[in-house]
């Protein structure tokens, strides 16, 4: 492995554009838009969002800027990137690096086949068929799908387009299609918002989101908030690590880090203010879980006016942030590949991709002909979500966040975070010091009971 920290041949984002983009479009997903709306909605409604603001706040924006700061200082893969800034037990914390990576592959994996069913929606969507059901068959309709074959072919389908995308490398692939994607999937949220907020009985879905009613505030409610903010920030993997290490020297970390905690977080509520009024003005109910977006939502876009635009413009919003997250994922094994096997690209990306093909299947399996299948109780798909969200994301959180508030030295802290002012480089460093290992530590412990 070489050790020069000045490897200049890496490529560079081209614009300050493009690194919002490509680092909102990491942080804008599944997350946002499939898993926000139904945490929010079994947890409470607004006292969950505010728990969930204070803690992308307190811990999303110093672990953000964490990994930024390492991933370019090191300008390497995230193995790289530990190994090479780590003072002493280097290989100790290159293990911490490889827990990302392993990480990111699980997360594609069961990433994709969810990217794949909005594929399937959305041509649904296209095709009309998706309006054709009665109220309630959607659910018999989901279940069949997500039972079949069909959900495996269009897993693979989103990774070839996933690699068909990095094929164009990090300018010209990554940092293009965030590009124009990102600004449409605002245009398209900003669009349905309007339309949900025109609906008779909108309010009472806004109020359902906005105001915060504590008395249904548990510890559950608080732990899940934490991990709603770690997911949907992309954190704990090696992704804004990564992108970081792509950065220009004169990109100001800390405005970049708040900028896509902010944006990612006006996404979510957006997403909230999309489906809670469409929910109430329906009278379905809001605490539906994981299936809110894809049973839930069908049916009420059935009644809706315009529903067989709406329908369709909502899959396409999920697709296109989906496509976002699954190409930074990837870059994360891919540039550590490269950089450490030597490959070319190419290579690395047809690894990635046969990984990802193979465990992918396995995860959408889970729902039909391997649903017995079960490892400690989990279905591949269970395991993998399980394993990510709760235990090796928070891990890698924990890991970044030690790293950079107790190992790096400060001087390389500061020189990273500058221009940002000194009261808030202090803030970050307290918090990367005890505040966010804390908070991690408890969500990593009660993940594991
Ligand atoms: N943040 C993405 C989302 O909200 C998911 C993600 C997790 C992306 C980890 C990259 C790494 O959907």
């Amino acid at each position: 492995m070489k050790n020069d920290i000045n490897n200049n041949d890496r490529p560079r984002f081209a614009t300050r554009f493009g690194v919002i983009a490509t680092t909102v479009g990491s942080a804008v997903g599944l997350g946002n838009i499939w898993r926000f709306p139904y945490e929010t909605g079994a947890n409470g409604g607004g006292a969950f969002l505010l728990l969930y603001i204070f803690f992308v706040i307190v811990v999303g924006i110093p672990v953000i800027s964490a990994e930024f700061l390492v991933g370019r200082k090191s300008r390497r893969n995230i193995l790289g990137a530990y190994h090479t800034l780590a003072p002493s037990h280097r290989r100790l914390w290159a293990a911490a690096g490889s827990l990302g990576i392993i990480s990111s592959v699980l997360i594609l994996s069961f990433y994709s086949v969810v990217a794949g069913w909005t594929l399937e929606y959305l041509t649904e969507g296209v095709t009309g068929r998706l309006n054709d059901f009665a109220q309630g068959a959607r659910h018999a309709a989901f279940d069949s799908f997500t039972a079949g074959w069909a959900c495996v072919a269009w897993t693979i389908v989103v990774l070839l387009i996933n690699a068909l995308i990095l094929l164009g490398g990090v300018r010209k692939g990554i940092e293009r299609v965030s590009n124009s994607l990102m600004p449409l999937l605002f245009v398209i949220l900003l669009a349905l918002c309007i339309n949900s907020l025109l609906l008779p009985g909108a309010a009472d879905g806004l109020k359902f989101l906005f105001a915060p009613d504590f008395s249904h505030v548990t510890g559950r409610t608080v732990l899940n908030a934490m991990g709603q903010a770690f997911f949907s920030l992309s954190l704990g993997v090696g992704t804004m690590m990564i992108y970081g290490s792509y950065f220009s020297s004169k990109t100001p970390i800390v405005k970049s880090a708040a900028a896509t905690a902010v944006l990612d977080t006006m996404v979510a509520v957006m997403a909230g203010v999309l489906i809670f009024p469409a929910v109430f003005s329906f009278g379905a109910s809001p605490a539906a879980g994981p299936k809110l977006v894809f049973e839930v939502l069908p049916d009420i876009f059935a009644m809706m006016p315009g529903g067989a635009v709406w329908a369709p413009a909502f899959f396409l919003l999920l697709a296109l942030a989906s496509i976002t997250s699954t190409i930074s994922m990837s870059e994360i094994c891919i540039a550590f590949i490269c950089e450490q096997w030597g490959v070319r690209r190419r290579t690395a990306i047809a690894v990635n991709t046969l990984i990802a093909v193979c465990l992918g299947s396995l995860c959408a399996l889970s729902f039909g002909p391997l649903a017995d299948f079960k490892i400690c109780g989990f279905t591949v798909f269970n395991l993998f979500d399980f394993l990510t969200s709760n235990l090796l994301m928070p891990l890698g959180g924990m890991f970044v966040a030690i790293f950079t508030g107790h190992v790096i030295s400060r001087s390389i802290v500061d020189a990273q975070l500058a221009p940002a002012p000194r009261r808030i480089i202090n803030a970050i460093v307290f918090s990367l010091r005890y505040i966010a290992p804390t908070a991690i530590a408890i969500i990593f412990v009660s993940g594991l009971l």
